[in-house]
């Protein structure tokens, strides 16, 4: 097999190919040829020695990579319902960079029809991320108004789709005119391009009387106003803090101190007495949620079947050539995802 190791976190040099001998699936497990794996913002802050689970869960040499597709090899004893062959998408909790690899079974789902490996290498983080954020934690009602910010991106398109999938209505804002059209396309329907409007000014003219949520993975840079936005009863939620990081991919620990001291504290007497409060997650940190999480990739995949959800645009980059599909990611202008071809 063929996988990207990092033995210790630093510049794009640290992703390195290496060959390793095929994993060998244990009773529970499935042995997977992967054709694709979707590359994650978080994966680039892996690399930076930057992402706490990475750190707490695994640690250093690592193998980034949270969603992998492609095709069953081998199963282990105790798997039933899938045979050598059967074509499949699957979450990991890192690992995904490689050819071959072997996942417990509930880690594991049938690829819906008419996917391509890429296309469904794409779905797992996001869509799951979005799932959990809006079914779990928020529970949206129809007419409600959200402000998705980064809304062409990897989890900011999956929640357009869920925001127009529950009637609500989306304004998307984006940080470069090219993304306007797909976050239209995903289901907002305004998008306000921040590097040419006044986002805040045009957030409120289309919501005079506030929304019922905003989210946020921008971090110390709109999180204050992005809440001043809310309407009474409404919600912050926050997700990530990728402004925290130069686009150059590099760590920049200045502006790591600086937006951690920007960040806003909220308090508890401000958020009651206001009605608006915060919602927060980080999926990697619940593996002990593992059929809950099942149970949402289940929704997401079954609104992919029946045509609710639609794939999302891919850019694809061979397994080996990570470094730029990594840098490419950093830059902030990608639409969709970014997927490995091993
Ligand atoms: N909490 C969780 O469980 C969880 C799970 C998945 C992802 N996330 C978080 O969700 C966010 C989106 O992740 P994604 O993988 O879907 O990425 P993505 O949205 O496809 O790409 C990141 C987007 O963020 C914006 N951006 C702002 N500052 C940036 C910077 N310094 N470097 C790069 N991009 C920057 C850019 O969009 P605009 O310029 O258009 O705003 C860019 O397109 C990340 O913060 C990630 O850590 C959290």
């Amino acid at each position: 097999m063929r996988r990207i190791r990092i033995d210790r976190p630093g510049s794009h040099r640290v992703l390195r190919l290496e060959e390793a001998p095929d994993p060998v699936p244990r009773e529970d497990e499935l042995l997977l040829r992967v054709h694709a794996c979707g590359v994650n913002f978080a994966d680039t802050l892996i690399r930076r020695g930057l992402y706490a689970s990475a750190r707490k869960l695994h640690g250093y040499p690592i193998t980034p990579g949270f969603e992998v597709a492609g095709e069953v090899v081998a199963l282990g004893a105790k798997v039933q319902g899938y045979k050598p062959g059967d074509r499949v998408v699957a979450l990991t909790l890192f690992g995904g960079y490689s050819s071959h690899l072997c996942l417990p079974s509930d880690r594991v789902f049938p690829l819906p029809e008419g996917l391509s490996f890429a296309q469904a290498a794409a779905i797992p983080t996001v869509f799951l991320t979005a799932w959990y954020l809006v079914h779990e934690l928020l529970h949206p009602r129809a007419g409600d108004r959200w402000l998705v910010h980064s809304a062409a991106g990897g989890v900011g398109s999956a929640l357009c789709q869920l925001g127009r999938l529950a009637g609500c209505h989306v304004v998307g804002v984006v940080g470069a005119a090219h993304k306007r059209e797909h976050a239209l396309a995903m289901g907002a329907e305004v998008v306000i391009d921040r590097r040419r409007e006044a986002w805040m000014k045009a957030a409120r003219d289309h919501a005079p009387e506030g929304y019922q949520a905003v989210f946020d993975a921008n971090g110390y840079t709109t999180l204050r106003q992005s809440f001043d936005l809310l309407a009474p009863g409404g919600r912050l939620v926050v997700y990530g803090f990728h402004e925290m990081l130069p686009r150059s991919g590099g760590f920049g620990f200045l502006r790591l101190i600086w937006g951690w001291l920007r960040t806003p504290r909220f308090s508890p007497l401000a958020l009651t007495e206001s009605n608006r409060s915060l919602l927060a997650a980080n999926l990697s940190f619940l593996e002990h949620r593992a059929p809950l999480l099942r149970q949402g990739m289940q929704w997401v995949l079954d609104g992919f079947s029946r045509g609710l959800l639609r794939p999302l645009p891919v850019e694809l980059y061979p397994l080996a050539e990570v470094e730029s599909a990594h840098r490419r990611l950093e830059s902030g202008q990608t639409i969709g995802k970014i997927v490995l071809i091993p």
